[in-house]
This record gives C-alpha cells, structure tokens and sequence, in this order.
C-alpha cells in the first residue's frame, strides 16, 4: 500500500484546494497541541467530507465488516484488533443481533420512556440485575459512556437528596482517569489533554481528585504494595477529612483504567481500602466500568477479577453492553441506592429522549445472549492469556529488539496494553523527528492492516510524558487472530525503532 494514497492519510479537504498537509500518527481523540505541532507532516491526497471530523487527519471509510475484520472503501481489508475502542465485543455481522434488531424494527422501534416502557429494556435490566453477582438491585439505560457516567453523578447526588444528606456535594475520583467527554465527567475524571481546551469551563467546587493507582509509576522504591495501598487510603481519607466527611457524596474509579494509562489495574487490596473508607463516611463507591466491564476483564463486571471483588454502590457500563450495534450505556444500583430513591422520591429525575432506546436494548439483549450461548468468556480468558503471553515474548524476551523500550505489557481477559519507555539511557538510541511512537506506530500498524490504539501523556500526572498502545479484541477473537494481530504489531513497533535508531 502506498502512502500517499492510503485512506488514513486523507486529509480535511478545504473548498477551493485539493491538497493539504498532514500530520501523520495522532491518536484518535487523544491529540495535544504540543503533539501536533511537533507530529510528522506529510503532504497527501485529500478527499472531500462535509464532516469535522475529530482527528487532525482524514480517516478512511469503513465500507464493510465481518467479525474482527473491516473493509475500507477502497477494498482494504483491516483487521480490528481494538474492537473500535474496546467496544465491538463480538465483532461485526452477528447473525444473532442482526436478526434480533430486524425483528425489533419490524415490531417496534421506538418510544419515549417518559410514558412507556418496552419488552428488551426489561429484559434487558432483568439480565443486568440477575447476572450482577447479587450486587445490584434497579438499572437505568442510556446511550453511551459519558451519559451513563452523567447519569451516575446526578442519581449519587439524587440519592443524597431524597435521603436527606443535602450536604452532599462533592466527588473525589482520581488523577489520570477518563469518565466521559461532557462537562460534567471531564471535571470528575481527570484527563489532562482531554480537559486542556475546556479548563476555564470545568467544575472544581464540586469535583475532586486524589492519586491514580498506578504502582509501576507511582509505588515508591522502599515501599512495598501493602504500603502503597495504605498511602493511597491514608491519602482519600484525608482528602474526606479536608473536604468534610459529610460533604462527601462518593469515590470514583476506573475499575482498570483504560486509555489514560493505558489498562491499568490497581494493587491488590486497593479497592476494598478506599471501599472502607466510603463506609466509614457514609459515601458512595461508585466504579467506572464502560470500557472495563461487561466482559472485557474476562468476568462480567471487571471487580469480581480486578477490583478484590468489591461491589461498588453505583457502576457505569457502556461499550461492551451493546458491542457497538447500537448506542447504550446503563448505571446499575446496588440495593443501598436503589432502595434510597425507590422508597423515596419512587423515580429517577434525570432522563434523555433516547433512553432505553427499544432497538438499541434489543440489540444489546442479543450481544449479551453471544457471550453466554457461546461462552466467549471462557474464549477471553484463554485468548487474553495468549495474546498476553505472545506480547511480552515478542516485545519483552532479552533479544526482542523493542525489549529495552517496553515498559510495560499488562491487561488481563481481551484487553492489554504496552507502555513504552524512551527517558532512560536507551531512549538516546532513537529519534523520532519530534513525533510520537506510539502514534508512529499507530499510524505504522495501519498501513499493514492493522488497526490498534495508540496513547500519549500517560505517564505522568501533567499528561506530557509516556507512550502506550491498546489492544482490545473482540471476545471470539481465534488462535490464529491473536498470532496475527502480535505479528503485525511487532513488525510494525520494529520497523518504526530501526527507522529511528540514531546509534
Ligand atoms: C472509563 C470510561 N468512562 C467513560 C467513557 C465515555 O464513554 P463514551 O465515549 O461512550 O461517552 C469512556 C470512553 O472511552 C471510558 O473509557
């Protein structure tokens, strides 16, 4: 494939001139203005859109998919090993949520849940509730991530209300976290490039933040992981204490953090530490798991293996409840919040026109009902530990050429990340001409047919340091799917490290 008339490198075409440059290898959402101004340009083919799009190049059309596959346009079969961005959990085509969504259609396709219910949204919160390891007792639907963590900060704030705790009014979540793109969750999460543009809009009154758990950065040399986790509970009692206990509506985390470190598990111990700290003051403890539940982690909701197998009082899930064929997110509540507002006010005060949107509750119905018929949690699991295990012999084995540079290979189930490292001694070996490797990289595994995610600004707290990419694979990934997927991104991180060796 040649560059130049690669469809990743078609860029925004103005009216009146057919060609612009662009500036190669930027992360999906993730861009910086110091990345862009110091990324490689290229002077490329552009191709007319009427849309602003929300990457600073063109990017190709997606004509077609089947399973992990997708076909550009231009007939370019790539394989998705990201699954879009940890969403597609079955992959494309399903001929079960296919039929599942024709037959809604043919029989109902909306209405608004101000005045009525419908059949797959019961269903649906039925299976939610049924499967949720007795943790959760009501759930509300929405249409994404962001929503259903806006959803989860009005209901805590609701519950509050309706349980005469006014008082009420603050959020502690963490540093290096992601809860959604609206005002509101950028304020509660803490994204450094993500909040850049809108600081001076942002709530700080309300929303506060404490350390992320991220021992690989962040544990002290001396400290072992029992100290470590004492620090960060000593450090959100603390900040309980400076804000008033009784202020405190809840603590928000990532059950894994996702794109901002790049999945990321906290050390053992750490969520039933801040858990006891909530109980102690009465707040909530409200887990984020969009991108890391419903599956991806390899149980259905990503504490029961990663989070001491703490339930949280409230949980946000999105992308892999719908697998991207529909929109959907829903809040699920523990039987604490749902009885607090049952008994009370007896509804939920906050809504959307498009909530338990009947299509889009029947489609995600459906993806649920793959992952048990075809126990594709079991395929994750043992999937997951492959890919893993290919990943840190191909990056990480004392010969493997990227070896000095790999940070880091962690994950579990069908979601793993790689950090690279280039601050050490090494680093001094390579030049990457002001841009950034892991969207070098990106770019690089998309011109071979592979589609990965790639991060900047995760490892440190300003968001100005580190390189991570992300892998994501639908839950039926095959053997052979995975040996590829590893194949292509380690000839890609190759290439770009011997373009780029200076010495
Ligand atoms: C942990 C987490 N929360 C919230 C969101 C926001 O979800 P959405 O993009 O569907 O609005 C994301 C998206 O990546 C996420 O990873």
């Amino acid at each position: 494939m040649r560059l130049s008339h690669h469809p990743t490198f078609y860029h925004l075409k103005p009216p009146d001139h057919p060609y612009r440059t662009q500036r190669a290898g930027m992360a999906p959402g993730l861009t910086s203005e110091t990345s862009l101004q110091t990324a490689a340009v290229k002077t490329v083919m552009a191709k007319p859109t009427s849309i602003l799009h929300r990457t600073p190049w063109q990017p190709a059309i997606a004509a077609s998919g089947q399973g992990i596959y997708v076909t550009l346009e231009d007939g370019t079969r790539v394989i998705d090993a990201v699954g879009g961005a940890a969403v597609a959990c079955i992959g494309n085509g399903h001929p079960v949520v296919k039929q599942a969504i024709k037959d809604q259609v043919d029989n109902l396709s909306y209405v608004y849940n101000f005045q009525l219910s419908n059949d797959p949204a019961e269903k649906l919160a039925e299976f939610l509730v049924k499967t949720g390891n007795n943790a959760f007792e009501l759930c509300t639907f929405v249409s994404g991530g962001s929503e259903a963590m806006e959803a989860v900060i009005k209901l805590a704030k609701q519950y509050f209300v309706e349980t005469n705790e006014p008082k009420r009014t603050n959020y502690i979540a963490r540093q290096l976290s992601f809860h959604g793109n609206t005002l509101a969750t950028l304020s509660l999460a803490y994204h450094p490039t993500r909040r850049a543009v809108y600081l001076d809009l942002l709530n700080t009154t309300n929303f506060h933040h404490v350390s992320p758990a991220y021992a690989k950065r962040f544990q002290k040399s001396d400290e072992t992981e029992e100290q470590y986790v004492e620090r960060l509970r000593q450090e959100l009692e603390d900040k309980f204490i400076e804000l008033g206990p009784d202020t405190v509506i809840g603590f928000v985390a990532e059950t894994v953090v996702g794109a901002t470190t790049g999945v990321v598990s906290a050390p053992k111990g750490y969520f039933k530490a801040m858990k006891s700290v909530c109980d102690k003051y009465g707040a909530l403890f409200i887990l984020d798991e969009v991108m890391s539940g419903m599956g991806r982690m390899g149980t259905l909701h990503a504490w029961e293996s990663h989070g001491d197998g703490i339930a949280p009082d409230l949980q946000a899930v999105a992308k892999g409840l719908g697998g991207g064929y529909a929109s959907i997110g829903a809040v699920l509540m523990s039987k604490r919040v749902a009885e607090g507002i049952r008994d009370t006010a007896g509804f939920m005060k906050h809504g959307h026109t498009y909530q338990a949107h009947p299509l889009a509750c029947a489609a995600s119905l459906a993806v649920q009902k793959v992952i048990v018929d075809e126990k594709l949690l079991e395929n994750v699991n043992v999937r997951g530990e492959y890919l893993g295990s290919l990943l840190r012999e191909r990056l990480q084995s004392p010969n493997a050429l990227a070896a000095p540079f790999t940070f880091d290979v962690r994950g579990g189930g069908a979601w793993w990340g790689v950090e690279f490292d280039f601050d050490g001694p090494e680093g001094k070996r390579v030049d990457f001409k002001g841009g950034q490797f892991a969207m070098i990289v990106q770019a690089r595994a998309f011109e071979k047919g592979l589609i990965i995610m790639g991060f900047t600004g995760g490892s440190n707290l300003e968001g100005t340091k580190g390189n991570h990419i992300m892998l994501s694979p639908a839950y039926n990934v095959t053997k052979e799917e995975v040996e590829k997927i590893v194949d292509i991104l380690v000839d890609s991180v190759e290439e770009v490290l011997k373009n780029s060796f200076v010495v």
